[in-house]
């Protein structure tokens, strides 16, 4: 153990998300009382009780936590968080009876956001997506997907992960980003489906892999989008490029989805409302984690919620995300959603702080970094006023989050 830290965090109680031998989970959330956190170049150095820092330590700065909970930083692994403008008046027409599904049939849903995003500057974008992400980092965020799709010819898709990128450069936060092409069918490819695959496969991942814009590569799997055919050639291009891939997945309907996520492989299948005992088993098998999105279930008043206890029973590790975009989550609060997970999908309290650390992580593909509180990962930190974990995401409409740590480094 070194002697001097950069920082040294001490008197907390923390909820690790990590067990006992290193890169092994907690059964629970690996609390440890009455402990400490010391960093070293924005890495933590050490982990665990006061009593087994030797007395001779010494930190540049000390900080007291006075008995708080640290987790660390929340990571919130399934945005569309650039976006132009909104689409409340559709809400209303949901609310009087039409469906999602209807309409986007009529042109509207994602296709209206992709009209304005093809609209909208590249300044226009970020500042709409910074006032977003200012309010999920008040959260404790300290990670964030954003994935592109409302742009879909090459030129707006780089658009969009482009300045999903530049976000992590103006703001403390670290932004991964994924390529969304095959999210709806464009006017312009007049009908022809196929056709916008070959042009995905063909011209707009590969330019977006050179360019190395996208760190991960998504699909809408359903009847008002992409066949699971379809899918699998865009995942095939995507796995061709190195590019891990993962999937909108049975979320109004049971396509095959999840199960083909599986088979390529995925790093997650999200929503997955409509996947069934043997979608759950595939992804236990394939190690595919199951990111689910009550924002999304409660605006579009599903009634029917994910399999929890088959991905339970198949150890399919469940994430928890706010799904933010203009459609079906217009949703900027984590902690909201935490409580969503609980309340509507069932999660233990347990199941949805997991959800928005370590196995948000593992569905971006970046465990080995953060995650959890563990010797050699980022220092990024959520530090909470509260006497149990549950008070996080209990109260709707209150944010306990003390400070927050982002590197190291408060911010
Ligand atoms: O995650 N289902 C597909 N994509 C988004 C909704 C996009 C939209 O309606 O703008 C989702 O729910
Ligand atoms: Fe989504």
């Amino acid at each position: 153990m070194p002697e001097r830290f950069d920082r040294l965090w001490r008197g907390g109680r923390l909820a690790t998300m990590a067990g006992t031998r290193p890169g092994a989970d907690a059964p629970g959330l690996g609390i440890v009382e009455a402990a400490a956190i010391g960093t070293i170049d924005g890495r933590i150095a050490f982990v665990g009780p006061e009593s087994s820092l030797s007395a001779d330590v010494s930190a540049a700065e000390i900080i007291h936590l006075d008995g708080r909970w640290v987790t660390p930083g929340l990571v919130d692994c399934h945005t569309h968080l650039v976006y132009a403008g909104n689409r409340a008046a559709e809400w209303e027409m949901r609310l009087a009876g039409a469906t999602y599904q209807d309409i986007a049939r009529a042109g509207g849903g994602i296709l209206s956001s992709v009209r304005a995003v093809r609209a909208a500057s590249e300044e226009t974008l970020r500042a709409e997506a910074l006032a977003r992400l200012d309010r999920m980092t008040a959260e404790g965020v300290t990670t964030l997907e954003a994935k592109s799709g409302y742009g879909l010819d090459l030129v707006q898709e780089t658009k969009l992960l482009r300045v999903a990128r530049s976000l992590g450069e103006v703001r403390n936060l670290r932004v991964v980003t994924t390529f969304l092409g095959a999210h709806a069918l464009p006017p312009e490819a007049e009908g022809d489906r196929e056709a916008f695959i070959d042009l995905i496969c063909n011209d707009m991942l590969p330019a977006i892999a050179t360019a190395r814009l996208a760190d991960a590569v998504d699909g809408f799997c359903e009847g008002i989008a992409f066949s699971p055919a379809q899918i699998a050639r865009v995942f095939t291009a995507a796995r061709s490029l190195g590019l891990p891939v993962k999937l909108h997945a049975d979320q109004l309907s049971n396509g095959g989805g999840a199960a083909l996520a599986a088979q390529f492989g995925a790093l997650s299948a999200d929503h997955v409302e409509y996947t069934d005992e043997d979608g759950a088993a595939a992804m236990g098998k394939a190690g595919t984690v199951a990111v689910l999105l009550p924002g999304a279930f409660y605006m579009l008043r599903e009634r029917q919620a994910p399999p929890v206890a088959a991905f339970r029973r198949h150890g399919v590790r469940m994430a928890v995300a706010t799904d933010c975009n203009p459609g079906t989550a217009p949703l900027v609060s984590l902690l909201l959603t935490m409580n969503m997970a609980a309340t509507l999908f069932g999660l233990t309290v347990d199941e949805v702080l997991t959800g928005v650390t370590r196995e948000a992580a593992r569905a971006l593909g970046r465990l080995d970094s953060i995650g959890s509180l563990e010797v050699g990962k980022v220092c990024d930190l959520a530090i909470w006023s509260v006497d149990r974990p549950a008070e996080i995401f209990h109260t709707l409409g209150h944010n306990p989050l003390h400070a927050r740590v982002f590197g190291g480094l408060t911010a």
